[in-house]
């Protein structure tokens, strides 16, 4: 079988409703193809003629190796280092000098839909360089939870293995030099980096309470896939899975406004960023 085929109206809704439901991403209409191009390989592994049998497949056989492959294949893991910079800055430049400040305890980050891994990392290499400029004691034992629904980007992510294109997005030749090692024709990110950041999975429509609280959640470029409801009700538990004063990151093209009250938008000559508002 070279294609999915044709998918029938009822099979369409089935399908978006099985999507909604086990992770939040809306198929809007028309997104057809979207499932041809993206599940025609799986189907052909799993010997399954049409969208209409993985349905019936998922439903009856419920085979936790068939849901995690089609979301896998459903999702877009689109990323890169240092992506979109201003996060970075705002880091380095605010958040990291306020708690350094602030706390006595340990730090806590969490890079809530973290893909391929470069997020966290380049989380961890910004603490690097925080710590090397200052002597902060604060964030010397800081720590990284690095959560994704993605299977497959978990394990890339773990692996902490990247060719030279991958390297290339966003990466500079310095900190290239500094926090990777050459192997072959790869790159494996240092251990001081890759020691700080802990990799699970987590499905963000999922409960957070597990995790603990956090001073710092990243929760960049996933949003946008969801319905407003679900914005709402995730960024309301993210609001409980912070302590008091924490920060919010959130994508370049995502906002809080009109999902919830619980941020101040903090506008600084770095960016925009979130901080949990104080209870009256
Ligand atoms: C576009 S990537 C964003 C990666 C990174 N945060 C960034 O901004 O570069 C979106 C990620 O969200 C993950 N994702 C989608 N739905 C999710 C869910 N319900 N729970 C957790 N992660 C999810 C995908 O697997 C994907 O790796």
């Amino acid at each position: 079988m070279d294609k999915v085929g044709n998918i029938s109206p009822q099979d369409y809704d089935q399908f978006k409703l099985f999507l909604e439901q086990a992770c939040g991403i809306l198929l809007g209409e028309g997104k057809q193809y979207l499932i041809t191009s993206r599940l025609t390989k799986l189907l052909r592994d799993e010997n399954i003629p049409s969208v209409s049998a993985l349905l019936k497949a998922i439903e009856i056989r419920q085979p936790r190796h068939l849901r995690d492959a089609v979301i896998d294949a459903m999702t877009t893991n689109e990323t890169s280092w240092f992506r979109d910079q201003s996060p970075f800055e705002i880091l380095a430049k605010e958040v990291f000098p306020s708690l350094d400040k602030a706390s006595k305890r340990q730090c806590r980050i969490w890079s809530s839909a973290c893909s391929s891994g470069q997020e966290p990392y380049t989380i961890s290499i910004a603490l690097s360089e925080y710590q090397a400029k200052t002597s902060s004691s604060v964030l010397s034992n800081a720590q990284i939870v690095a959560t994704d629904i993605s299977m497959s980007m978990l394990a890339t992510a773990k692996q902490a293995e990247y060719d030279e294109i991958i390297l290339g997005r966003g990466l500079t030749g310095e900190r290239k030099k500094q926090f990777f090692k050459s192997i072959g024709d790869r790159w494996r990110v240092t251990d001081e980096i890759i020691r700080r950041v802990n990799f699970n999975q987590q499905n963000l429509l999922a409960s957070y309470t597990s995790l603990g609280k956090f001073d710092i959640i990243f929760c960049r470029n996933v949003l946008i896939y969801f319905s407003a409801e679900r914005k709402t009700d995730i960024l309301n538990r993210m609001a409980l899975a912070l302590n008091p004063g924490g920060y919010l990151f959130l994508g370049a093209s995502e906002t809080i406004n009109g999902y919830t009250d619980a941020f101040e938008m903090i506008r600084s000559p770095h960016g925009v960023f979130y901080r949990l508002k104080t209870k009256a």
